[in-house]
Parts: C-alpha cells; sequence; structure tokens
C-alpha cells in the first residue's frame, strides 16, 4: 500500500512522464523513461527525497550493510596513495555519503588521508544526506570534501571510485528477431505505462549484432539467440566512464558493481534482461510501475567498461569478485581491530561478512575492478583472484 503522500509523488512523476511521451508522439525510447524516473529535478527516485538505502529504504548496498567494506576499499586506496605520496579521492555517486564517511576514517587511523575527498553527485537530495552525514561523523574532516557539480576538470592525481554507480545509469532495451532488432520503448496504456516496439537504429542494430556475435562460439553453428531475445545495453557507459576519469593524470579508477563480462551477461537463457527494479526491500522486474518511487537499475557489462577504459590510456590491474577483493584487502584484519576482542561484536561483523561475501549474498555477482593510469603499483584486493581473462 503506497502511502498518500507516495501516491501524489507518483501521479506527478507520472504527469512528467505522460507529458514527455505526448511530446514525443507517443513514445518514448527505454533510455528517457529511466533517467526521468530516476534523476528529473525535484521529481525522479534519486532526485527527490525518498529513504532509498538501508532499513526502511528500498535496497541496501554494501556499505549500508557493513563498515568493513569501506575499511576494505579504505585500504586498497591506502595502497595507490602511498606509492604516489599524495593524492585525492573523486568518488562518484555517493548515495547516503556511507562509503565516504567509512573510507575517510579508515584512512585518517592508516595515516593516509587524501589531500581532498571529492564528490560528484547529480541529486541534490542526496549531497544534502551526505553533507549531514558526514558533518555529524568527521565533523575535523568535513574541510577536505568538496561536491562536484561536474567532473573534474584540473588535472589531479589519485583515486576515481565508484559502488553501485553504473547499474543506474540509464539504458535501452531491444528485443532481437533473425530478420530485425526493435528498441523497446515506453507508452501510455490503460492509464499507466506499457511496453512498445520501434525498428532499431543503425547504431542499436550494429551494436546488438556485436553482443550477439560474443554468443557465437559457444552456441556451436546455432543461431545464439532465440526469436524475441531481450536485453538492455549502455550507450552512455563509455562517454561517461571517460568523462568522469579524463582528468585522473596518476592514478587508479576502481569499479564496484553487479554485472558480468559480456561473454555470461548476453547468454541464450537471459532471454528477459537484466533489469531490477527496488522497492522496499523487494526486487522485481518491472520499471514500468511506481514512477519516481522505485530503483530501476541493469547489471553492468564490464567488457563495455573495459573496451572505454583502455583507450583512455588506463591499463587493466585487477578484476575479480567482491568476495575475493574484500578477502585480498584484508578484510579478516579488519574484522579483528573493529571487534577490539568483544565477542558479540565480532559475531555482528562476521554476520555482515557473510552478507557481504557469500556467493548466495552479495560475493559473486559484485565485482571489483581496477584500473591505473601512470604509475605501477601492487593492489591488495586483487591478488587472491585474476578473472581478467573472461572479459
Ligand atoms: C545505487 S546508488 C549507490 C550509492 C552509493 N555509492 C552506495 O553504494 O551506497 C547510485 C548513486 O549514484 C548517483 N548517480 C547516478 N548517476 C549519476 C551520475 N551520472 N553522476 C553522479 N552520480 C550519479 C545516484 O544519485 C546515487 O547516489
Amino acid at each position: 500500500m503506497l502511502s498518500d503522500a507516495e501516491t501524489r509523488h507518483a501521479a506527478r512523476v507520472q504527469e512528467l512522464l505522460a507529458a514527455e511521451i505526448a511530446a514525443a508522439a507517443g513514445w518514448i525510447s527505454f533510455e528517457r523513461f529511466m533517467e526521468l524516473a530516476l534523476y528529473a529535478p525535484g521529481l525522479g527516485y534519486y532526485s527527490a527525497g525518498a529513504r532509498k538505502f538501508g532499513v526502511g529504504g528500498d535496497f541496501t548496498t554494501a556499505p549500508e550493510i557493513s563498515v568493513l567494506y569501506g575499511a576494505c576499499v579504505a585500504r586498497q586506496c591506502a595502497d595507490v596513495l602511498r606509492a604516489l605520496g599524495t593524492g585525492s579521492i573523486v568518488e562518484l555517486g555517493a548515495g547516503s555519503g556511507q562509503l565516504a564517511a567509512d573510507i575517510l576514517a579508515r584512512l585518517e587511523a592508516l595515516r593516509q588521508l587524501p589531500a581532498e575527498y571529492r564528490i560528484l553527485e547529480v541529486s541534490a537530495d542526496l549531497r544534502d544526506r551526505q553533507r549531514r552525514l558526514l558533518g555529524q561523523r568527521l565533523p575535523h574532516l568535513i574541510e577536505r570534501v568538496r561536491w562536484l557539480d561536474r567532473p573534474p576538470e584540473e588535472p589531479f592525481d589519485g583515486i576515481v571510485l565508484a559502488n553501485e554507480v553504473l547499474d543506474a545509469l540509464p539504458v535501452v532495451r531491444f528485443r532481437w528477431y533473425r530478420d530485425r532488432v526493435e528498441e523497446l520503448g515506453v507508452v501510455i496504456e490503460d492509464g499507466g505505462f506499457g511496453w512498445a516496439p520501434r525498428p532499431a537504429s543503425r547504431v542499436l542494430t550494429e551494436a546488438c549484432l556485436r553482443l550477439r556475435a560474443t554468443q557465437a562460439a559457444a552456441a556451436a553453428g546455432r543461431d545464439p539467440w532465440d526469436e524475441g531475445y531481450v536485453s538492455e545495453y549502455c550507450p552512455r557507459l563509455p562517454a561517461w566512464t571517460q568523462s568522469v576519469t579524463a582528468s585522473l593524470r596518476a592514478g587508479a579508477a576502481f569499479w564496484f558493481d553487479y554485472g558480468l563480462p559480456r561473454r555470461q551477461y548476453y547468454l541464450a537463457e537471459r532471454h528477459e534482461g537484466t533489469l531490477i527494479c527496488h522497492f522496499r526491500q523487494r526486487a522485481h522486474g518491472d520499471p514500468l510501475v511506481h514512477p519516481g518511487l522505485q530503483d530501476i537499475t541493469a547489471w553492468v557489462d564490464f567488457t563495455l567498461l573495459a573496451e572505454a577504459c583502455r583507450p583512455a590510456g588506463f591499463e587493466l590491474a585487477g578484476f575479480t569478485t567482491q568476495a575475493y577483493f574484500l578477502a585480498g584487502a584484508g578484510i579478516d584484519q579488519e574484522m579483528r581491530s573493529n571487534a577490539r576482542e568483544d565477542e558479540t561484536a565480532f559475531a555482528r561483523l562476521a554476520n555482515q561478512a557473510r552478507r557481504l561475501m557469500l556467493p548466495g549474498e552479495m560475493g559473486e555477482s559484485f565485482k571489483a575492478m581496477a584500473w591505473l593510469r601512470g604509475i605501477d603499483v601492487a593492489l591488495c584486493g586483487f591478488t587472491l583472484q585474476d578473472l581478467r581473462h573472461t572479459l
């Protein structure tokens, strides 16, 4: 049951989307629908005041589960900052600010604080939340935190990192047939929204054929996809990732998200795509309901990310699962030092570590990817498992 306020909010977002559809002669791409539903100023899911993360929110990210996550990311960042002598961190899409706070607190204890911790955040509401959280938890470090309105322009040394941001970039939805490719868009239907196809553009058709080609070897002569195969593609990922890392002169880019290498992503059996929506801690597959009240995400094609980073002068330094990243970055040591010989605290942390690391929880579906530019440094989180060959 929606509250009155939620019903009113969803109605306003629905009105905005309906006006956009009407202005576009009755059809908009799903990419545009997702963009407005998530980011329309003052109305979209991330732009308005919904609780979103953690208890009482719609979903829980790794930093919201445990301080151990940020502590391990901090240990990884410390490797890079130490090698550089000094540097800044730019976090993209910082959510509630929890990860930023945990990273800064741990780096302070490790005596490896960055010169600045900059946050690039699209949502004005979340910026306020981040400012409040960091101000309360680390008032003595707030001077080091700066919010950016656009990707950094001045060249800098340091780190760019993002946790669960790429999965929130709007995606195109396509449907494949032997004789054509369709783009699935959104229309008004029975007072709500419905799906409707249009012939795909040449660019989308070519992208789709490239994705399908990655399955050809496994299909052994058969057509790799059945008629009507549906999936997603993120056309803005390459330009966006390049723009947010362009001014990193020497340092590392760390991407944490759920997703797969392309060969596993576009498997025949995943024929309905990878869209997942989160509403009140429930995951489901219908992005057209509850506009503005629910999160909409798609898995990340890590091969696409690799194709974007490599020509930008980065070297792929590691690709692994979240479980192996955390193990390599010393989660066991973090548990011990955090619990300080208090057995109850240790049991609580062990429980959180299980949620972060078990294969049926976040351990395998979430991945960590590291890129280096202008430095060579051993990265503790990527020493135990190397999945680079799967890309
Ligand atoms: C799923 S949340 C993850 C939040 C946080 N990183 C965490 O792990 O808890 C996605 C975050 O990315 C932000 N975001 C999405 N697109 C963005 C963009 N183009 N630039 C900056 N932030 C963006 C959202 O506002 C939100 O803060």
